[in-house]
């Protein structure tokens, strides 16, 4: 009789073990799409090994007697040994692994098959070592690729595992298309063209949201900023025509197909219809209309003196102007002083600096 530990550890056990075999077969998945990469680029590099070493020869020239006794270079083992070494990467484990444990096969090809399978990839990696599949089909068995292995996914997707021993065969559709078979239109597309086997999606017009054709008369749905017209089509919504205005106070509104953006007003300008400083609705402080353009106003020229205290002289900036102490004078407690003789400047120096920005100008 099993204790009541023994019972419950074997099922335990055998979920573990469970767990260790669909790491292995998920691995295993993975591998046979890698090992198939793998494949091409061996076969890839021969194909290259092989055009490389066309006009080589066996060094020096072939003699006469180099052609009698060790065949031709073109066909020879030497040649084959020369492109074979340029197989892989060094770094490459597994395409070395690939080349070393199948060495012979490139042989034969070499020597028996090349006549008749002149594609060595067909030959090597779909027939003779089964890594690979033909064209349009996957797995284990090479079975069609969904929508078949002309034209996989019917021409809009890619098929998973596509060539390898591995994948699922199901597809993953180009942008635009959707569904197992990848036939049918994503939102915002439509189709063209459309039977059992072939569909063609094309993107609606950019006032639709849902469409059966290509123009704003063809939607079923406007999108978000477009909106029906008498003629049922879908029209620009104007949004900036709104009241009020869905811009701020210092913004401009300007309208696109679709949507709007609010824009930064001229600084000059206190609100405004457009950009620049002519397109103001008012003169922000310190500017003044001068012939349909707001321009700074230079308050230091004015008839009213606006700098009034003792030694000081006006400066005028944009939008404002600036009061500062005449030369040899220096702002203090808000007045005007004669400013120290040069010799204390040292040790004042230290309150200077921290003293207001007047002093530069
Ligand atoms: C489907 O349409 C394509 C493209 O127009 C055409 O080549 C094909 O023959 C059609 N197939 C069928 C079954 O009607």
């Amino acid at each position: 009789m099993l204790s009541a530990g023994t019972q419950l550890r074997l099922p335990r056990l055998l979920s573990c073990a469970t767990l260790v075999l669909l790491f292995q077969v998920t691995d295993a998945k993975r591998d046979l799409k890698s090992a198939c990469t793998t494949c091409k680029q061996v076969t890839d590099n021969f194909n290259k090994g092989f055009e490389r070493t066309a006009k080589q020869n066996f060094g020096g020239g072939n003699t006469a007697w180099e052609e009698r006794t060790l065949s031709k270079y073109e066909t020879s083992e030497i040649r084959l040994m020369e492109i074979v070494e340029g197989l892989c990467d060094s770094s490459s484990f597994e395409c070395n692994h690939m080349v070393e444990e199948h060495e012979e096969h490139f042989e034969t090809w070499w020597f028996k098959r090349k006549t008749k399978h002149p594609d060595l990839h067909k030959w090597f990696c779909v027939e003779t070592i089964k890594v690979c599949c033909p064209k349009g089909t996957f797995g284990p068995d090479c079975n069609a690729c969904v929508g078949g292995s002309e034209r996989p996914c019917h021409g809009n997707g890619m098929c998973d595992g596509d060539g390898t021993r591995g994948g699922n065969g199901k597809c993953s559709c180009a942008h635009g298309y959707e569904g197992d078979f990848c036939l049918d239109c994503i939102g915002g597309y439509f189709n063209e063209e459309r039977n059992d086997t072939f569909s063609l999606c094309t993107e609606c017009h950019a006032s639709c949201k849902t469409c059966t054709g290509a123009t704003s008369q063809d939607c079923d749905e406007c999108k978000e900023g477009w909106e029906d017209d008498d003629q049922e089509a879908c029209i620009d919504v104007n949004e900036c025509s709104r009241d009020p205005s869905p811009c701020e106070e210092d913004q401009y509104c300007h309208n696109t197909e679709g949507s709007y953006s609010c824009k930064a007003c001229d600084k000059v300008c206190s609100g405004c219809t457009g950009p620049g400083p002519d397109k103001c609705q008012a003169c922000a402080g310190g500017y003044e209309d001068a012939d349909g353009s707001c321009t700074d106003v230079d308050e230091c020229s004015q008839s009213e003196s606006v700098c009034t205290k003792e030694h000081q002289k006006c400066v005028n900036t944009k939008g404002s102007y600036a009061c500062i102490c005449s030369v040899g004078y220096e702002e203090e407690d808000g007045e005007c002083v004669q400013s120290p003789p040069p010799e204390e400047v040292e040790e004042t120096e230290a309150s200077e600096t921290t003293a207001s920005p007047h002093r530069e100008l």
